[in-house]
């Protein structure tokens, strides 16, 4: 025998039956059964690669035979035994997922070549599915492993922007906390705005890191409790661009960049670095610019104590078209944005 490959004979005559099985039983394994029942039950206990079944038996005829094992067994290629009276009757059969008929009475060499043929192209389908499904555990393997990055890039991004905060923040102590708290209440802005999840998380990073220029300029600036000269004052007008430059050279806070570089414009067109106006300036900045004008005005200052909520909300209504957008200054004093201190807009007479 020169193939592992296991044909079934289905016929409820003996004389066909035996006569197939003795032209393939040198070449093949071949099992037989009397009846389309019987093979069936043969195909679930153990599935066999090729079935050849006579179209014409009792109980169950050949036709209905296919159909039920090409429900449990698609990859079974089956070949179909006829008179030559139900001839038009197996032409019809392909359709239902035969692969090819022999007609009665059958020649032996016309048996093999249609037999291996059969047997070639279920080599041919078992071999794509399994490259298939090599191909599939590599594709999984691979998600796997981007899954994997992606969660270290994310714990590096993670990492470094929070020592970059910290930085910030120990340079700056009037800061502390302040950029998480601006990230919080941009993302919150931002969420309100309709803004994608996945840009809304931008959003909230580069809030974050949005003062990270700060580094750049000299502490006795910085801390300064009194007026700033003009002097001093172009020098702290610098801390977006030299943030700009510094976030510039690691490219996963890139996407930043907008954020810190523009975070001091006016949607009237007032602000720096660059004078942008309106929708000139990038939105994930315009939003920024309102979150972090919120949590300064909600901050105490040497000079000045935390302003009230009702304060906060007619600087908002004052500024609004002048130093912010007003589509986000309207969204916020609709009441759909959390504040930065756990209060939500527009003010109650429980916030004070
Ligand atoms: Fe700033």
């Amino acid at each position: 025998m020169d193939s592992i490959e296991r044909i079934l004979v289905i016929d409820d005559e003996l004389a066909p039956r035996e006569s197939i099985r003795m032209v393939l039983k040198d070449k093949y394994r071949v099992s037989t059964a009397s009846g389309a029942f019987e093979g069936i039950d043969m195909m679930l206990q153990d599935p066999y690669d090729l079935i050849v079944m006579d179209i014409k038996m009792p109980k169950m005829d050949g036709i209905t035979a296919l159909q039920e094992i090409k429900k449990k067994h698609p990859d079974t290629e089956v070949i179909l035994l006829t008179a030559y009276a139900s001839l038009e009757t197996a032409r019809d059969a392909i359709r239902f997922g035969a692969f090819d008929y022999l007609i009665k009475p059958f020649d032996k060499d016309d048996v093999l070549l249609v037999v291996e043929k059969g047997l070639k192209k279920r080599r041919a389908n078992t071999g794509l599915k399994l490259e298939r499904d090599i191909l599939l555990d590599r594709a999984s393997y691979l998600e796997d492993q981007v899954i994997k990055a992606r969660s270290n890039i994310m714990t590096c991004y993670e990492g470094t922007v929070n020592a970059l905060i910290l930085t910030i923040d120990a340079k700056d102590h009037y800061t502390h906390n302040h950029s998480n708290r601006v990230a919080k209440l941009s993302s919150s802005i931002a969420g309100a705005l309709g803004i994608p999840a996945k840009t809304i998380k931008e959003i909230e990073n580069a809030a974050a890191i949005h003062d990270i220029g700060k580094i750049g300029i000299e502490e006795n600036i910085l801390r300064k409790n009194g007026k700033l000269t003009l002097d001093e004052y172009t020098e702290i007008k610098k801390h977006p661009a030299i943030g700009a430059r510094i976030v510039q050279s690691v490219p996963f806070l890139e996407d930043a960049i907008p954020v810190i570089l523009h975070h001091h414009e006016r949607y009237d067109g007032m602000g720096y670095p660059g004078g942008l106006k309106g929708e000139q300036i990038p939105l994930s900045a315009r939003i920024v610019v309102v979150a972090d004008a919120i949590d300064a005005m909600m901050s105490a200052r040497p000079y000045r104590d935390a302003l009230t909520m009702g304060k906060v909300e007619s600087e908002l209504r004052e500024n609004t078209d002048k130093q912010f957008d007003p589509e986000i200054v309207d969204i916020i004093l609709k009441g759909n944005v959390s504040c930065c201190r756990g209060g939500v807009f527009p003010p109650t007479n429980n916030h004070q």
